[in-house]
């Protein structure tokens, strides 16, 4: 991992450690140890780093994106939490340690997903550092649409109700587009927003978001296939057992690493307006080759 990825995590780390600190709701003990449980138990941060990135490649100030990665780590960490539920994909390890519904049983588990959406928000709109209100209105607004029914949450509705049925290429690459896409195009969107990025810089970006939102579900799904939990520090296996829609399942494996190195190659052409794009093209290949 290089240096630039490290100092992200860190601040991220740091940051979503106060958010979730909660001095004085003592009371709401059980909720905020969820919240904390799932949130601050490592991952690869993928989504906040790229808010970051976006908002710096379009000469922003990244302290002011801070509180919005933090809240879509938040919405990302919740759409896991209940992804993993027994209603869902029905998983047992997340992060390298036992899924919330496991360690606090359903009723908490579906709580602290909810809680974390909502706090989301509320970071977002209020912890803003002094950005043009007009800024927040349109990041949050983004944020907004791509975690609800027309983004993400639309994406996990299709996954789930395609169970064990044959979906045509375009339904199969929609769904992906919602379930993984939305959530890495919100990156995209609030750090170029924030950043204060132009009509061309946001287009390059979105781009770049369809690009490597597409080539990271695919790996995700390799790898559920050719990985290993201990590695993967969740549950493997858990596509084929619930006959999910996937691409390795329309196409094999060998095809898919094939599109996945295609579409990784696009993302890093399409930064290439951007006069320092060196780290998401980094970041874009280090997705590829990853293993975890
Ligand atoms: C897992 O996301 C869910 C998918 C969209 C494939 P990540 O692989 O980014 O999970 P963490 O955040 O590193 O745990
Ligand atoms: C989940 O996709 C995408 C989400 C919106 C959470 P998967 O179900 O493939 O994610 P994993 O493999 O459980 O992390
Ligand atoms: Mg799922
Ligand atoms: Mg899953
Ligand atoms: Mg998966």
């Amino acid at each position: 991992m290089n240096k630039q990825m490290q100092d992200y995590i860190e601040r991220i780390e740091q940051a979503l450690d106060t958010y979730l600190s909660h001095e004085g709701y003592e009371g709401q003990h059980a909720i905020i140890e969820a919240m904390r449980y799932s949130t601050l138990a490592g991952g690869k941060r993928l989504r906040p780093v790229l808010t970051l990135e976006f908002c710096r490649v379009c000469g922003g100030d990244i302290e002011q994106a801070l509180p919005f990665a933090c809240a879509l780590e938040m919405i990302h960490t919740y759409s896991l939490i209940h992804d993993d539920l027994p209603c869902m994909d029905n998983d047992d390890l997340r992060r390298g340690q036992p899924t919330s519904h496991k360690k606090f049983g359903e009723g908490i588990a579906v709580l602290a997903g909810d809680a974390l959406l909502t706090y989301a928000f509320e970071i977002a709109a209020c912890d803003n550092g002094g950005l043009d209100p007009r800024r927040v209105v349109q990041a949050v607004t983004a944020l907004a649409q791509e975690a609800g029914y027309c983004g993400m949450i639309g994406g996990q509705a299709i996954d789930i109700s395609s169970e064990h049925e044959m979906l045509s290429y375009e339904q199969l690459k929609e769904l992906q587009n919602l379930k993984t896409g939305a959530l890495i195009r919100a990156a995209a969107r609030m750090g170029c927003i924030v950043g204060g990025g132009d009509r061309e810089q946001m287009r390059a970006a979105l781009i770049y978001a369809d690009r490597v939102g597409l080539a990271f579900q695919i790996q995700d799904d390799i790898l559920d296939i050719e990985g290993n939990a201990d590695t993967l520090k969740k549950s493997v296996g858990s596509d084929a057992r619930s006959g999910k829609a996937t691409f390795p399942a329309m196409f094999g494996v060998q095809a898919c690493k094939k599109m996945v190195r295609e579409l990784t190659d696009e993302a890093k052409l399409g930064v290439s307006i951007f006069p320092d794009a060196k780290f998401l093209r980094q970041l874009a290949e280090y997705l590829v080759t990853r293993e975890a």
